[in-house]
Parts: C-alpha cells; structure tokens; sequence
C-alpha cells in the first residue's frame, strides 16, 4: 500500500553525498520528510553531522573518501549497524569541474580522466555493488537512485570524462534492473539539468533563463523529489529508468517558442 504523504516511511536510507548544500542536502532532507532513517556519508564528516542535525527520525553521520575502494562497503555496513536494515541506497557525489579541470579531450591527462570517471562511475558501482549485497543478505528488496546529469545524455564539451561516465550510469541502472528484477531490486538515474547550486553558476536570475524551456533554472528540490519518487514504492513498477529534470532542456528541438 502506497503512503502518499510519507512515501518513504519506515524505510532506511543511505545517502552517500548527502552533506553538501545543494542536491545531496536536499535529498537527505526530503528523505527524511519523507519517512525514512537516514544516513548521511560525507568526505567531510562536519557537513555530514550538519545535515543530520536538521533531520527527523533515526540518523547517522559517516565520514569517508568515495575513492577509497572500502568506503562503500564501510558505509553500507555502518547504515545495516545502525538501522538494522538498508532499504535505498542514493549516490549524489559528482562533477567534474569541481576535481579537475574543464579541458577538450587532446589536453586531458589520463590522471584526470581517471579521476572524473571514478567520482562518477567508478566509486557508485562499488556502493551499488555494497548495497545490493547487503538488500540480498537481507533477503531480497530494495532501490537505487544515483544523480546523473544530462551531460550524460547530450554532449558535454570540456567535460567529456563527466559525460562518458554520467552516461555509463544509466547503463549500470539498466544491467541492475534487469539483474536483479528477480530479486525485487531496484535502480534509477535522476538525470539532473541546471539545478541552481555552487556548481551551476551561470550568473544568470533563477526565473528569467530563456535557454530553458520552463524558463529558470533547477532548484535542489526537483532533484530531490524525483529522487523521493524513484527510492519510494510509488515507483515500485519502474526501474532501469533516466527520469530527467532539467526544465524541458533535452526535448527542446532546433526551433524555439
Ligand atoms: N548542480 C548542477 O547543476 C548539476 C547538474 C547535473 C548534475 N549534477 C550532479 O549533482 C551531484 C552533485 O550535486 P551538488 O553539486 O548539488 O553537490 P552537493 O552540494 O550535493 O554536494 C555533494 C557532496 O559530496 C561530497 N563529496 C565530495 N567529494 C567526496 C568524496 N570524495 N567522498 C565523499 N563525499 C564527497 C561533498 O563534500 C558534498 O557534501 C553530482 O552527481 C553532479 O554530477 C549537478
């Protein structure tokens, strides 16, 4: 039975990214306005203990680097600690001008290309792969939303790296989906546009962008509610899905209204 007004309710949630001030707080937040447990992982272990202080409900603060090929799993298995269960999984850390440099492809070093790709990809395979072994052990169940982009989806010019790999997340998506259907598994991709943070700075008002089709910029919480959707049993017949959120950007033909 859906709960409409708290789709999210006892369930316990694992937000890895979650500290920060712009997506990731939002969802931390918004899960827990939702109903669920949450726990928040964070490089830096202050923003994390910060935006659980605001939460309702059973919390955490874990602190620990996506790189380190052991975070994942140290996070997955402090959440199960805690909660006694892990029911959503959500992977928010991303960007690429935020580690390396914005560069075209002939001038990109293989030391960043590799970077790019493992603070998009490579580290949220690994917290896939923690998480879906812990909803296994615990018997079958569970979902998966990580925050794309639609860099994933168009070209991303000077963030090729970033492009490759947000793509390559709604392929995992896809695989997981059809792996673990059986299993009552779950994965989805909220592919972000424009969402007005520290990283969106196109020094443009929030409500006056003419590029985009709903005319302003992304806010926080329209990540954030596609991911409440996407985590929650309201959306327990979809997966393997890029739900994007980006003010109609991406179906925007060549000629504009
Ligand atoms: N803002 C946009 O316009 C936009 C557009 C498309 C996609 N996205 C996606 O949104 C996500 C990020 O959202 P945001 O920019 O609002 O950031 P955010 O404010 O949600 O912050 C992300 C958090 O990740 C943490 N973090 C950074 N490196 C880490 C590491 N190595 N280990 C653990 N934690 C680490 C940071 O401390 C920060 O708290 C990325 O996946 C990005 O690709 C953003």
């Amino acid at each position: 039975m859906n709960s409409w007004t708290r789709p999210l309710d006892g369930m316990n949630a694992l937000v890895v990214g979650g500290g920060g001030h712009g997506i990731g707080r939002a969802i931390s937040r918004a899960f827990a306005a939702a109903g669920a447990n949450v726990a928040v992982a964070d490089i830096d272990l202050g923003r994390a203990r910060e935006a659980v202080e605001e939460l309702t409900g059973q919390t955490l603060a874990l602190a620990g680097d996506v790189r380190s090929t052991s975070a994942a799993d140290d996070f997955v298995g402090a959440t199960v600690a805690a909660f006694g269960r892990l029911d959503t999984l959500v992977t928010v850390v991303g960007g690429q001008v935020a580690f390396v440099p914005a560069v075209r492809l002939h001038e990109m070093s293989d030391d960043d290309w590799d970077l790019a790709y493992e603070m998009n990809l490579g580290y949220v395979a690994r917290a896939v792969r923690a998480a879906l072994r812990a909803f296994l052990a615990q018997g079958g169940g569970g979902s998966i939303v990580s925050v794309g982009s639609v860099s994933g989806v168009m070209a991303a010019p000077m963030q090729a790296a970033y492009g490759a790999a947000k793509a390559g997340l709604v392929s995992l998506a896809k695989t997981v989906a059809a792996e673990y259907a059986a299993d009552r598994i779950r994965m989805n991709v909220v592919t972000c546009g424009a969402i007005a943070t520290a990283v969106a700075n196109t020094g443009q008002a929030a409500d006056d962008v003419p590029e985009i089709p709903l005319r302003r910029l992304g806010v926080p919480d329209d990540a954030a509610a596609a991911a409440v959707y996407l985590a929650s049993p309201l959306s327990s017949y979809v997966t393997g899905q890029s739900l994007v959120v980006d003010g109609g950007v991406t179906v925007r033909g060549p000629f504009s209204v």
